[in-house]
């Protein structure tokens, strides 16, 4: 949540940071703003709303040239999304400009300090306090910048990513950071910080990581790193291995319509190098030690929202394949109760960006109690995977959307992997078992890209059903996931009243919910799997379509036997039962992308939302 942008160098830093924000927009829309300095003096502008907003403020009255400045855009807690309220905040005294992500947890404490000391706040952020905190801090250390963020970051609590500049110093930005994102980029005589490399990777493709509680000297020439007490500290340097192109629509009206039309690619990505000609699993990179993983006795799942319904579609096979326990847990209950997990349980957290603050804090919590953590992240470096015992990589490539689409197909993907891999270590399947099912994931890009030349028709039912005012969907078994996840794109971006359930749990109170017309999309099982599977959901179909549902089924080509009992079918291609989820989620994600714009909503920043939820 939130996007920051910090520059120094001998561009203009006003372009520089515009098109960073412009990239990290999918953090935050709520406000934006910016800050340089010219003339010993800092000029700041923000605006309440999109970028285009500020963009438009900065046409009516311009910035001066400066070749150093930071700028922010906004995903609001503390305070409403008005200009005030938007960042950056400048203190008192003008001394001081700060940008901020996360969440000052004892800024009541420190708001009240300041005010009982005269200091008149003219925002409701959280952040406005470090701005003043900076300023005040500054006389005891000689008006060194970075000296006062130590003092203040030491009297902080909470998560934070700050970025500060002062006119007094104006080749310097700095930066720190506490459970928040913060990465720097390296270029020739320029330097850059970001919460995410997509604001610079066009200016350069060397990066370094920023740990734990640590500061970051940026000046056009060098980077310097700090831990909180001032003591030099290595920061891991890392290079970024896609380029800007990755990161723009390429001919598409939408990043989600572009997200979605990557997905063969994005899986045979995730495949890619991690079978080796023996076809065993090879995850080298992953630091996976058979030894602990023979010896673990339960598996734990924690994630968010989409990335919790990748991990509920990968319990089923890792329990198939390896008959150790799985549980998947969402993330943001996981350690608020009392979980049982030890030394030997493997937490497998999953996350696209790496910073959900909610997966962060239950894997801390897992790895205190002694658990064996990997991590199933997008984003190479950030913090998820850093503080993992062991990382698979996605290789989704970047997902800026706001709706996850190929990131949620590449964790299951790369669950799937780490599965077979337990399977392999433990000797719970034949070999030739585990070939059989490589050779099903590695036919899973091509089937993908069937569904995306023939989901023509799902556009016309979104349209058709543009004006429900609720739908709901229907899944059994890995459909089960697929319907929750249909229904959570539906949410977040037709805004519309969309529920998920096991298809069998209906008759357990939510059919009371069907009434004449109510379109209910059912995922229905391969009739060559288990076809006690198939055979019960049709009998689920007819009690819906007794009571008035129009049904619209989600079937695999050739399954002649649901034609009588469904409104609307979307065909999918013939796919074992496991690899279901690759193949039907994708009209799912259609649907939703479609009634969206019909309705005529910001389908890539849907309203109250973030991309990267980085507080609790
Ligand atoms: C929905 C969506 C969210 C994320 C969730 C976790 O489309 O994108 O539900 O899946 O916020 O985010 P990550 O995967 O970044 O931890």
């Amino acid at each position: 949540m939130c996007g920051i942008v910090g520059y120094v160098g001998e561009k203009q830093a006003l372009e520089v940071v515009v098109a960073g924000l412009r990239r990290l927009e999918y953090r935050g829309y709520d406000s934006a703003g910016v800050a340089v300095i010219s003339e010993g003096r800092l000029e700041v502008r923000k605006k309440a709303g999109k970028l285009a907003n500020l963009e438009t403020l900065l046409g009516q009255d311009p910035l001066p040239q400066s070749t150093t400045g930071i700028g922010h855009t906004r995903w609001a807690t503390h305070g409403g999304p008005t200009d005030h309220n938007a960042h950056p905040h400048v203190s008192e005294d003008g001394r001081v400009a700060v940008i901020h992500n996360g969440i000052i947890e004892n800024f009541a404490a420190l708001r009240a300090e300041l005010t009982e000391s005269g200091v008149q706040l003219s925002s409701e952020t959280d952040t406005e306090v470090v701005a003043h905190l900076l300023a005040r801090a500054l006389p005891d250390v000689a008006g060194d910048l970075p000296r006062a963020m130590q003092a203040v970051c030491h009297r902080l609590e909470g998560a934070f990513t700050l970025v500060a500049m002062d006119p007094n110093d104006p080749t310097l930005v700095v930066g720190a950071r506490r459970n928040s994102p913060l990465v720097v980029g390296l270029g020739e005589g320029e330097n850059f910080l970001a919460s995410d490399v997509a604001a610079f990777v066009e200016h350069t493709r060397n990066a370094l990581e920023l740990g734990q509680d640590q500061i970051v000297i940026v000046r056009a020439d060098g980077v310097e790193v700090t831990d909180f007490s001032g003591n030099a500290v290595e920061a891991a340097p890392f290079s970024i291995d896609w380029d800007a192109s990755a990161a723009e629509k390429g001919g598409y009206d939408l990043f989600m319509l572009k997200e979605i039309a990557e997905q063969p690619k994005a899986v045979a990505d995730a495949l890619r190098g991690r079978i080796n000609a023996e076809h065993r699993i090879q995850l080298d990179e992953a630091n996976l030690d058979d030894a602990v993983l023979r010896d673990i006795t339960k598996v734990v799942v924690i994630a968010c929202g989409t990335a919790a319904h990748a991990g509920m579609v990968a319990k089923y096979a890792i329990e198939h394949w390896t008959r150790l326990p799985v549980d998947v847990e969402l993330a943001s209950e996981f350690r608020y109760r009392d979980p049982i997990v030890g030394p030997d349980s493997l937490v497998i957290a999953i996350s696209q960006s790496g910073e959900t603050m909610d997966t962060l804090m239950a894997l801390r919590h897992a790895k205190a109690q002694g658990a064996r953590t990997l991590a199933i992240c997008n984003t190479v470096g950030s913090t998820i995977p850093r503080e993992s015992d062991a990382v698979v990589y996605t290789y989704a490539g970047p997902e800026i959307a706001v709706a996850s689409t190929k990131a949620f197909l590449t964790q299951i993907v790369a669950a799937y992997l780490v599965g077979l891999y337990l399977a392999q270590a433990r000797g719970t399947m034949f070999e030739d078992e585990i070939r059989g099912i490589l050779a099903d994931l590695a036919d899973m890009p091509q089937k993908v890209d069937l569904v995306l030349d023939t989901v023509e028709p799902v556009r016309a039912l979104a349209q058709e059903f543009a004006n429900a005012t609720s739908v709901l969907f229907l899944g059994r078994h890995v459909g089960y996931p697929v319907a929750l996840e249909g229904a959570l794109k539906l949410k977040e971006l037709a805004y519309m009243h969309a529920e998920g359930f096991p298809a069998g749990e209906l008759k357990h109170g939510p059919i009371a919910l069907i009434e004449d017309g109510v379109p209910v999309i059912v995922v229905v099982p391969s009739p060559r799997g288990r076809a006690v599977l198939h055979d019960k959901i049709v009998s689920n179909i007819q009690e819906v379509r007794a009571r008035g549902a129009v049904v619209i089924a989600i079937a695999e080509e050739g399954d002649e036997s649901i034609v009588p009992f469904a409104d609307h079918i979307i065909r999918v291609p013939e796919t074992p039962t496991l690899m279901q989820p690759l193949v039907s989620t994708v009209p799912l994600q259609v649907f939703a992308c479609e009634l969206a714009t019909v309705k005529g909503h910001d389908v890539d920043q849907p309203r109250n939302l973030a991309k990267s939820v980085t507080v609790e």
